[in-house]
């Protein structure tokens, strides 16, 4: 999408007043234990700033799916509390988001105190964006800051209706990773390049066609490189591929060559005959994949082209692996390209932008987290910017500055 203007938290004048914060607060869970607290961590200089401003931060936020319903088990309430670990200072959890009690908690809030209000998603206009559920919330405050690019994807009343009812202004990180994705794709430095890997083309097509319109070098990685070799007459044995993406392979290849940008697709391959943690692998140039072999990872020399490219270029955008990184030793591709990648923004000649889905995991698994000029804390909706599409939590936010400043 392109770059739009938008308010700040240097836009707003936050003392005294009550601002209705939209956060992702959609962490992974296991065993009631939050696994990855990077979102919440993500969040605290926009609650920090506020509450340091003397507002009233109200924070509401979507956790998982409960489709309308109440289901305790998706309280946001256990997320609260780490939300004030992680601030150091108590919040207080509301067990609903909107009515009598969450406008009780409000009333009797203090100048720079933070409340947490309870899953939006327990009710069914929160995903409707029901009028009805954006005026309610909007009751509670005085203005509305987005902080959560994550779910920006979604026109939900807590992330688009309410925008458009209350003076609205994003936050910190939703500004961190807006600026990060103008960096990245809508105002590059040039040469600019793509990571793309993953498993299917036919769910990244709409991301390879915008892709193609603004890098000028697509590197093509995963088991979707799989599907562009076949279809250009490589036997790639039992690995995973489309077969009826072969045309479609083709058509992006020529795409790009009119566009003239450049195509990079594997040159070897690691091939095992079964999908195991340390199983026997062979190395092979893509011309000579075994009839009974996957292709799991790209191979050595593939690596080599990989770093040799990227050392061409100023931007690299990175979404999904190179190879099956979740088990070993198929990660090692994926591992030495993040290491290169981390070397060159650490020596400051690349601007490197990473996210969506398992990108952020292979990243971390390969141990670059600190290196990388930017990783989203996006999954779907960093995918949905990079296949050109609007998302209705931003274009909220910019209507509201139109109507705002008039001319
Ligand atoms: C995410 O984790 O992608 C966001 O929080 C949005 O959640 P959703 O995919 O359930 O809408
Ligand atoms: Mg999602």
């Amino acid at each position: 999408m392109a770059t739009i203007a938008f308010k700040t938290l240097d836009h707003l004048d936050a003392a005294g007043k009550k601002v209705l914060l939209r956060a992702d607060l959609n962490v992974p869970v296991r065993d009631r234990q939050i696994t990855d607290a990077t979102r919440i961590l993500r969040l605290l200089p926009t609650i920090q700033e506020l509450a340091q401003k003397g507002a009233k931060v109200i924070v509401v936020s979507h956790f998982d799916r409960p489709r309308g319903q109440r289901v305790p088990a998706l309280s946001l309430g256990p997320i609260a509390d780490a939300l004030g670990d992680a601030l150091g200072r108590p919040v207080t959890f509301v067990d609903d988001c909107i009515g009598p009690a969450a406008q009780k908690a409000v009333d009797s809030m203090q100048n720079g105190d933070v409340v947490v209000l309870e899953n939006t998603r327990f009710y069914p206009g929160e995903e409707q964006n029901d009028p009805e559920l954006a005026k309610a919330f909007a009751a509670l405050a005085d203005c509305y800051v987005n902080d959560a690019f994550s779910a920006a994807h979604r026109a939900h009343a807590s992330t688009e209706g309410v925008a458009r009812l209350l003076p609205s202004f994003a936050g910190r990180l939703m500004e961190t990773e807006l600026n990060a994705l103008n960096i990245a794709l809508e105002n590059p430095e040039r040469p600019v390049g793509a990571i793309v890997g993953g498993s299917k083309i036919s769910t990244k097509l709409d991301l390879i066609g915008n892709l193609l319109e603004k890098v000028d070098m697509l590197i093509i990685g995963g088991a979707m490189a799989n599907t562009f070799l076949a279809a250009q007459g490589v036997d790639v044995g039992r690995s995973l591929q489309e077969a009826d993406m072969h045309d479609t392979a083709r058509a992006i290849m020529a795409k790009a060559h009119d566009r003239g940008c450049e195509i990079v697709l594997p040159v070897d391959a690691v091939t095992a005959t079964d999908f195991q943690a340390d199983v026997p692998t062979r190395i092979v140039p893509v011309s000579a994949i075994p009839t009974d072999a996957m292709m799991l990872d790209v191979g050595p020399e593939t690596v080599k082209l990989i770093c040799t490219k990227i050392a061409t270029l100023k931007t690299l955008v990175w979404n999904g692996p190179l190879g099956a990184f979740e088990i070993t030793p198929f990660d090692a591709a994926t591992n030495a390209v993040a290491r290169e990648v981390a070397r060159l923004t650490d020596a400051g000649v690349l601007k490197s932008v990473a996210g969506g889905g398992d990108t952020v995991s292979a990243l971390r698994h390969a141990g670059v987290e600190g290196h990388i000029s930017y990783i989203s804390s996006a999954g779907g909706a960093f995918l949905e910017w990079l296949e050109g599409k609007t998302l209705p939590g931003i274009m909220a936010l910019e209507n509201i500055f139109e109507r705002a400043l008039p001319i």
